[in-house]
């Protein structure tokens, strides 16, 4: 007989029969977390863990938000789900709302989706259909999703089950002044090297073919890397030049991250579309979207829109999103992120300071990058980047000790929920120093 799940322990039913992401699923048991509140999780035992990341860079107003459940809850009871094809309320407020704080003065039309790699597909779906070209420019290390179409627009390994993939996507390497592809040291030669490199990718493909280029405007995952100033502002010309639409990924940079609405108001740079999921709501409703600036939108009035979702618009995400954007501005989110720059960057150089394997900090706003090395001098990363060796002992050790973080090869992100404070601050400096006191002695 069927063995009822109330009576084993969830994580053995979870090992049993749950697939979890990106991971080989032989011998883990995570804990089970069994609530959330402000920057903490709890598991089944009652085990605090500070979640100094928001989950997986989403949860920018932190774990049980009152409002945004009470929102969600009275949405489910009113109306669980309408077409998109029919008009809503919340939808209409939403996409106004997320215009309103965009970089298009108020202008521009969102198309809704469930995730950000969605986003993405059909933003590049849009860029073909609005400029008749094929070609997709993506940097080396980027992650833009996993099912086949985003995942092929990622520059990382990430990318390599899904090939060969879609076709006409070229990638280019974009500058990373702590490991630069272009052997500089220098923050303004890098830029400029980039962008002639880029340049010449441009020639050699056919400017006159490629449709857009895609680029988070702080990449994300591989590694919190921040573009050299001038180098936003360089691809913005390039595309001015050639007629190629620049599309911001905004997906883990979006509603605050960055202590801006977007990161296109932290640079100064405006896209022409941009894609978002995550922050959106909070992470609290599965919610993303393509926002599309309005001279290229209104192409669709008499074009039909090529692309289309049951859940494009779902009204629980609808009122998830519009409580979280309420919340954004009462609660001065945005701002609140902008200020914690400082004391977290000035944490982490502390760190720094301690830590020989500390090799760079690097951030901006709520969203910083730990570089971990072997050695300062060489840069010798702890873990190859693309390499089978990973940071995971490390990251269950800060677990143990009551830290929830992750990372990518050796880079350890951080990114607390935007409503944490001193006290958070000092309890996670506090876990990654001992735990890189444990990890130094076994270098
Ligand atoms: C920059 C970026 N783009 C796209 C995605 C994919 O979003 P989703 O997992 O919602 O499909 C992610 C996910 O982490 C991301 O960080």
């Amino acid at each position: 007989m069927r063995k009822s799940v109330l009576s084993e322990d969830p994580a053995d039913v979870h090992a049993r029969h749950v697939l979890t992401p990106w991971v080989a699923q032989g011998n883990r048991r995570p804990p089970t977390i069994a609530r959330g509140e402000g920057c903490y999780l709890y598991d089944d035992r009652g085990k605090r863990y500070l979640d100094f990341v928001s989950g997986l860079v989403a949860v920018n107003l932190g774990h049980g938000h009152a409002g945004l459940a009470k929102a969600i809850g009275e949405q489910a009871a009113r109306l669980g789900y309408a077409p998109p094809s029919f008009g809503d309320e919340h939808r209409a407020r939403l996409a106004q709302a997320i215009a309103e704080i965009g970089p298009w003065d108020g202008e521009g039309r969102i198309f809704f989706t469930t995730g950000g790699g969605e986003a993405n597909e059909d933003a590049v779906k849009f860029a073909r259909a609005l400029t008749g070209r094929h070609k997709v420019l993506t940097a080396y290390r980027s992650f833009h999703g996993s099912a086949p179409g985003a995942g092929t627009l990622t520059g990382e390994n990430r990318r390599w089950p899904n090939e060969p993939g879609l076709p006409g996507v070229v990638r280019f390497f974009a500058p990373f002044p702590y490991r630069s592809p272009f052997f500089t040291r220098d923050a303004a030669e890098e830029s400029t090297r980039a962008l002639a490199h880029l340049d010449e990718i441009v020639t050699f493909e056919g400017a006159d073919r490629i449709a857009a280029l895609l680029i988070e405007p702080v990449v994300g995952s591989n590694g919190v890397i921040l573009y050299p100033e001038g180098y936003l502002r360089g691809l913005r010309a390039m595309c001015n030049r050639h007629g190629i639409l620049l599309i911001f990924d905004e997906v883990m940079t979006g509603f605050g991250r960055t202590g801006a609405a977007f990161a296109s108001e932290r640079f100064g740079v405006v896209p022409d579309m941009f894609t978002f999921a995550k922050g959106v709501t909070s992470a609290y409703v599965p919610l993303g979207g393509v926002a599309v600036r309005e001279s290229l939108a209104s192409h669709f009035d008499v074009h039909p829109l090529p692309s289309g979702h049951t859940f494009s618009g779902h009204p629980l995400g609808m009122a998830a999103g519009l409580a979280a954007l309420d919340a954004y501005r009462d609660e001065n989110i945005f701002e609140r992120a902008r200020e914690m720059e400082t004391p977290l960057r000035a944490r982490f150089e502390e760190l720094q300071r301690r830590h020989r394997s500390l090799g760079e900090v690097r951030g901006v706003g709520a969203f910083f990058g730990l570089e971990l090395v072997r050695d300062r001098e060489s840069r010798e990363p702890l873990v190859a980047w693309q390499g089978t060796a990973s940071l995971q002992p490390f990251f269950n050790d800060l677990l143990a000790r009551g830290l929830y973080l992750f990372g990518r090869y050796n880079t350890v992100i951080v990114a607390p929920p935007l409503v944490a404070g001193p006290a958070e601050f000092d309890e996670a400096t506090a876990i990654l120093d001992a735990a890189l006191t444990t990890l130094e002695e076994g270098m």
